[in-house]
């Protein structure tokens, strides 16, 4: 147990306590849980004090619930002013860490390792008129803590968030985050006429079929918006999605005559993993 301290509080409902936190982990009490459908769910934690990061970022997280927990990276869905940190997860049936996290509560603790990274952060894009953020999936989750950042609104004119899914439950939680926006007391104001929301299902019947990519390429997504296709004067971009589907949207920002961006090196795109495959 050297490397560990002890934590007086309560663990995963009804596991025992007390309970081993890694060195450099914080200890953060669910406050709530939503569950989307049987895949996924979002969670809220408490947020220690002196925790920084910027809205995109990534973080590991973890359970208390070995002598070495199982840590994977989860993007922040939360903006970085909010007093909590949000997360919206997946649930995969035998996976390492969702199999257990799927089942937390509020009162239960998560572990969070104190360096939170990432590149889709407005500081990679170079100033613009409109930044188009497309998420398959899980993917949703950085641009929920970006759309909710007032730097991203003072940053650009136009925000547009396309969310891609299988079914037509898996965009609930993105439409329940943007409706709340239009009525927030802080950015409501400043979201009005600025954040447009563009769903697209490919498995089921929905006003909006198809891969985003393919929207891209045949033109729809553009005219549906009533927007001049993507070009590099004024349009910026940042992906998240499955490893297919951030090569095939980065090959068309590509096309489209934009660059690839950096932390070090600001550009036109960026792009972060949803998932590893
Ligand atoms: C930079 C980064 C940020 C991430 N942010 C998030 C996030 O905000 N929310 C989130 O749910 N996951 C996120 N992930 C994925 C996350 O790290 C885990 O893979 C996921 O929580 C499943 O963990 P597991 O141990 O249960 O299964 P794992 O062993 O990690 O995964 C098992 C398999 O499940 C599939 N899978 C894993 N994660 C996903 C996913 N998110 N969507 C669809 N299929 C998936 C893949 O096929 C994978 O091989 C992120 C990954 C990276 C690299
Ligand atoms: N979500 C579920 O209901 C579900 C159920 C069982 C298993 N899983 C497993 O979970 C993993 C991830 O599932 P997911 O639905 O979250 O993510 P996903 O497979 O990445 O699909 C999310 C959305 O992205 C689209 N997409 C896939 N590849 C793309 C590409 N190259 N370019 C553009 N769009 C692309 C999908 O369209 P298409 O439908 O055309 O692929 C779908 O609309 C998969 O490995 C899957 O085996 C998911």
């Amino acid at each position: 147990m050297q490397d560990a301290m002890t934590i007086e509080t309560p663990i995963l409902a009804g596991a025992p306590s007390p309970f081993c936190v890694p060195k450099g982990c914080y200890a953060l009490t669910v406050t709530d849980v939503q569950h989307y459908t049987d895949t996924l769910f979002r969670f809220r934690v408490t947020r220690p004090q002196e925790f920084r990061f910027r809205s995109g970022e990534f973080v590991m997280i973890g359970l208390p619930n070995s002598d070495k927990p199982v840590f994977r990276a989860y993007s922040v869905a939360s903006p970085s002013w909010d007093e909590e940190l949000e997360f919206y997860s997946i649930k995969v049936p035998d996976g390492p860490l969702t199999e257990h996290l799927q089942k937390i509560q509020p009162g239960d603790t998560v572990i969070m390792r104190k360096k939170a990274t990432g590149t889709l952060v407005n500081d990679a894009l170079l100033p613009g008129k409109r930044v188009w953020m497309f998420a398959t999936g899980t993917g949703l989750a950085p641009f929920a803590s970006l759309v909710r950042d007032p730097e991203t609104y003072d940053k650009f004119q136009t925000i547009v968030l396309v969310h891609g899914c299988r079914t037509v439950a898996e965009l609930k939680y993105g439409e329940d985050l943007v409706a709340a926006l239009k009525d927030d007391p802080l950015i409501g104001e400043m979201v009005d006429g600025k954040l447009l929301h563009y769903t697209t299902v490919t498995r089921e019947d929905h006003p909006r079929q198809g891969r985003i990519t393919d929207l891209i390429t045949s033109g729809k997504l553009f005219e549906d918006l009533g927007l001049q296709p993507m070009g590099p004067e004024e349009d910026r971009a940042m992906i998240c999605g499955s490893m297919a589907m951030l090569r095939d949207t980065k090959d068309l920002c590509l096309d489209h005559g934009m660059s690839e961006g950096a932390n070090n090196k600001p550009g036109e795109f960026v792009v972060e993993r949803a998932f590893v495959d």
